[in-house]
């Protein structure tokens, strides 16, 4: 019989260690010490038990009682405390959460506002869900215009559509504020363009409006040129090559000297020394006048540029896909 007392107490101890379940211990105390319970029913045996061994047998089932009443309680107590419910070992080394740092793009947009910044330039905002009127009517392309083609978009209620480029943020600005004007705006914009190494239907880019007094084309290009020069070293140079936008006159495609050669001719810059950024000019008569600015008095230049392109040619990066398909170990190394 002592061997069965030993018994139940190692099975009913080795249960409790090993469970941390609190319905499990309480099912333990219901087995062993509810009224079929297995020391209940060694308690119903102490009668019958020899006289000469009926008080040892005794003693030790009710010893077995009060120990398997205080240990189920104290296990149903530690199950109830915070640190066995989360089974937190606090001496383990801790895991290392890497932590997470910003896109590239946006680490590149931020270098560009920074270097606009440094020259005076406000940071102006604009929304993503746009008027046609801002998009397109007020910079000089009305509804017949053939450039609405060249940037076609996603038209949402009548009269609204995703922006296609951060120009109407010019148009925004000038509404709101009167000259001297020195802005940058920077942000997502939409196309029905087909994806390819170079083009994805939402990219990003940085606007810039200047309008005062007396500005003039040299204006354009030395803002340009220290522009550049902040961001893909000093020894860039700018080149401007005659183009068309409605909202410009005269317009200009930027060109800068290739920052991976130098300028002496390699595969990024196709062996011709310089590399198209995007588009600028001087802001046209009928765009200043559509916000209400005396164009006998003031002028203004203008530019939009990919933010995509700058980055991926000052980091030579050939595919613009590549920032948007989450790939750590592409994003990890900016
Ligand atoms: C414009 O969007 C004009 N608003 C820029 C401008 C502003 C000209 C002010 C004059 C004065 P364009 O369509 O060329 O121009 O776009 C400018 C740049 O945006 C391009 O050089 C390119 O880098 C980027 N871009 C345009 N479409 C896409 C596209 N689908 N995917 C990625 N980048 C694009």
């Amino acid at each position: 019989m002592p061997s069965t007392i030993d018994e139940i107490r190692t099975a009913l101890e080795t249960r409790l260690t090993a469970t941390r379940d609190a319905q499990d211990v309480r099912n333990a105390q219901i087995e062993y010490l509810g009224k079929k319970g297995t020391v209940t029913a060694l308690l119903k045996q102490i009668s019958g038990v020899a006289e000469d061994q009926r008080r040892q047998f005794g003693e030790q089932v009710n010893a077995l009682k009060q120990w398997a009443a205080q240990a189920i309680e104290q296990k149903l107590s530690d199950l109830s405390s915070k640190a066995h419910r989360y089974d937190i070992d606090f001496s383990l080394p801790g895991q290392l959460m890497p932590a997470g740092k910003k896109h590239i793009l946006t680490q590149v947009e931020e270098e560009v506002e920074s270097v606009f910044l440094s020259m005076g330039f406000d940071i102006e905002e604009g929304p993503e869900i746009e008027q046609e009127y801002y998009n397109f009517e007020a910079l000089n392309i009305p509804a017949d215009h053939p450039a609405r083609d060249m940037q076609d978009t996603f038209y949402l209620a009548p009269g609204m559509l995703l922006r296609t480029h951060t120009s109407p943020i010019q148009v925004r600005t000038m509404k709101r504020e009167n000259p001297p004007i020195r802005m940058i705006a920077t942000g997502r914009c939409y196309r029905r363009d087909a994806i390819d190494a170079s083009h994805t239907p939402v990219f990003t880019q940085v606007e810039g409006l200047v309008v005062d007094k007396g500005i003039t084309f040299a204006d354009l290009k030395g803002v340009l040129q220290e522009f550049v020069r902040g961001v893909f070293g000093s020894s860039t140079n700018v080149k401007l090559l005659p183009s068309f936008f409605p909202f410009v006159e005269p317009g200009a495609e930027t060109a800068i000297s290739c920052p991976i050669c130098g300028g002496k001719g390699c595969p990024t810059c196709k062996n011709s020394g310089w590399i198209e950024m995007g588009g600028s000019g001087m802001v046209h008569q009928n765009v200043l006048q559509e916000v209400g600015y005396d164009t006998s008095i003031y002028q203004g230049f203008a530019f939009g540029w990919g933010i995509e392109r700058i980055a991926m040619i000052k980091y030579g990066i050939r595919d613009i896909r590549m920032f948007y398909d989450n790939d750590l170990d592409f994003l990890g190394q900016f």
